[in-house]
């Protein structure tokens, strides 16, 4: 990646910019992956200058090679919902050019909440901002937009056809930055490089998929992004739907962008949509107790922190396979993973010595310690034929000695490449938004009876009802 880049980082003084975009742009500095000339812009409302905005990414910017680093860095003060700011930008772009004699490409980065895409995409349209130095020469430009895309099915349509109207698809980066982890892009190698477990990942031998995302921290300032967005949004249209497309889809054609994001997007068309009336059957939010407390939360606040459910996909291979996921803020762990439970035969042979609960199991961690497990059943040593479960493992750490690359690291550079592999497509997103969207509504015919959990449980009781009715566990 050597050609000069200029990217604006719209909300830049915001967490996603602090936290994840810019401290992944300084590591891609430092192992030397950034070109000699690049240009980030962070366009915000806060009156900075550009010192002042190169202080503010605090402990990062007390570190060794910060200041080589913010020497690329600028700002440009402005409301998005003025020109004024636009107009600014554009001469401070042209002025890069004109240093460089060239047209350098422009890649436009929504780091905002997700109500200020639209104004922002009609201020990049009108002022001609998105077609970059050439004019109608828009192949050097490109258009990131984070997460949450839209707020439901009608929405996510809308501000698709905005983009459209603007922006060729090729220049167009929609962020999942669960499809840049190590761990997520790890289960399609293991599953399709390996031809041991695929004659297995089906119906005939699982009983059924688990999968846990659990944060411990609530919501640590981000109240004002998460209310009225809650969990099924935040993390369950997106970071699931991937996780769950992962385990679910079948094997791509090639190892090529549109071949990977059909198998991605069939799996995620395939998902059984919970219809409303269904929804108190297979679906349970909840709220965390202090949730209503935190900042720039509403005291009477029905956002959810917490959801359990439970569906099918509706395919050859795992039809009548039930899928159970849980995802929650302020649980007793930090944990994202995935169980495929397979069917118990250890009765076939051993019943009367006592087979265990659970036989075979192949969890993928996708964090903290990534890695796969498999819990085998074993005979406990000793003269007495008894049995027991133990795992055989796999983990990053202990396999490979270089540290994977960042999620963040890893989109930023394909998008700097212009490779959409890992970028939602927008078929993939309708469907994952038709499935959430009528829990919307299902939700909608009731009202929540919240808080409904303490900090540090795995959410509300229905929840653990919810897998036990069926005779499972949560593991
Ligand atoms: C973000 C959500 O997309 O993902 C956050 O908005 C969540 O609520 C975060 O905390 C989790 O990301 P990671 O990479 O830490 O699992």
């Amino acid at each position: 990646m050597n050609s000069p880049f200029a990217m604006v980082i719209f909300g830049a003084t915001g967490d996603l910019a602090q936290n994840k975009l810019v401290p992944a742009l300084f590591a891609l500095f430092k192992q030397k992956k950034l070109p000699d000339v690049f240009f980030i812009i962070g366009f915000s409302r806060r009156d900075y200058s550009d010192d002042e905005f190169r202080d503010h990414f605090g402990e990062l910017s007390e570190k060794p090679e910060w200041s080589d680093f913010s020497k690329h860095l600028y700002y440009q003060n402005g409301d998005f919902t003025q020109k004024k700011g636009y107009l600014e930008l554009i001469e401070k772009l042209n002025d890069f050019d004109e240093k460089m004699a060239a047209c350098i490409a422009r890649f436009f980065y929504l780091a905002t909440p997700p109500k200020n895409y639209e104004t922002i995409l009609n201020f990049l349209s009108s002022t001609k901002l998105s077609e970059g130095c050439g004019q109608k020469s828009n192949k050097w430009t490109r258009i990131i937009i984070e997460k949450p895309f839209g707020k439901d099915l009608e929405t996510a349509i809308s501000l698709d056809g905005k983009l459209a109207q603007i922006f060729d698809e090729k220049q167009i980066f929609r962020v999942d930055h669960y499809l840049g982890k190590e761990t997520v892009q790890n289960i399609m190698t293991f599953r399709f490089a390996n031809g041991i477990f695929e004659p297995v990942w089906n119906k005939n031998y699982i009983d059924h998929v688990q999968i846990t995302w659990a944060e411990r921290k609530g919501m640590e300032g981000r109240g004002n992004f998460f209310d009225g967005l809650g969990i099924l949004r935040d993390a369950g249209q997106n970071h699931l739907m991937q996780l769950i497309a992962s385990v679910g889809m079948e094997q791509p054609r090639s190892f090529t962008k549109e071949d990977l994001r059909d198998a991605r997007a069939n799996a995620i068309k395939a998902i059984r949509c919970i219809k409303p009336s269904e929804v108190p059957s297979s679906v349970v939010r909840g709220q965390y107790d202090g949730y209503r407390s935190e900042k720039d939360v509403l005291l009477n606040s029905d956002t959810e922190t917490f959801i359990a459910m439970k569906f099918f996909l509706d395919t050859e291979r795992f039809s009548n396979v039930p899928f159970y996921v849980r995802a929650g803020k302020k649980m007793p762990k930090d944990e994202v993973t995935i169980s495929i439970v397979f069917l118990q035969t250890c009765h076939i042979l051993f019943k009367e010595y006592g087979c265990p609960e659970i036989g075979n199991v192949l969890t993928i961690r996708i964090q903290p310690d990534e890695g796969i497990f498999l819990r085998i059943i074993a005979k406990k040593p000793g003269a007495k034929l008894a049995l027991e479960t133990v795992n055989m493992h796999f983990t990053y750490k202990e396999s490979f000695e270089a540290k994977g690359i960042d999620a963040y690291e890893k989109i930023l550079l394909d998008i700097f490449s212009g490779d959409q592999m890992l970028f939602n497509r927008s078929d993939e997103l309708a469907s994952s938004w038709k499935f959430i969207t009528d829990i919307l509504r299902g939700w909608e015919r009731e009202k929540p009876k919240f808080p409904n959990y303490k900090e540090e449980a795995w959410g509300p009781k229905e929840a653990d009802e919810l897998i036990e009715k069926d005779g499972k566990k949560w593991l």
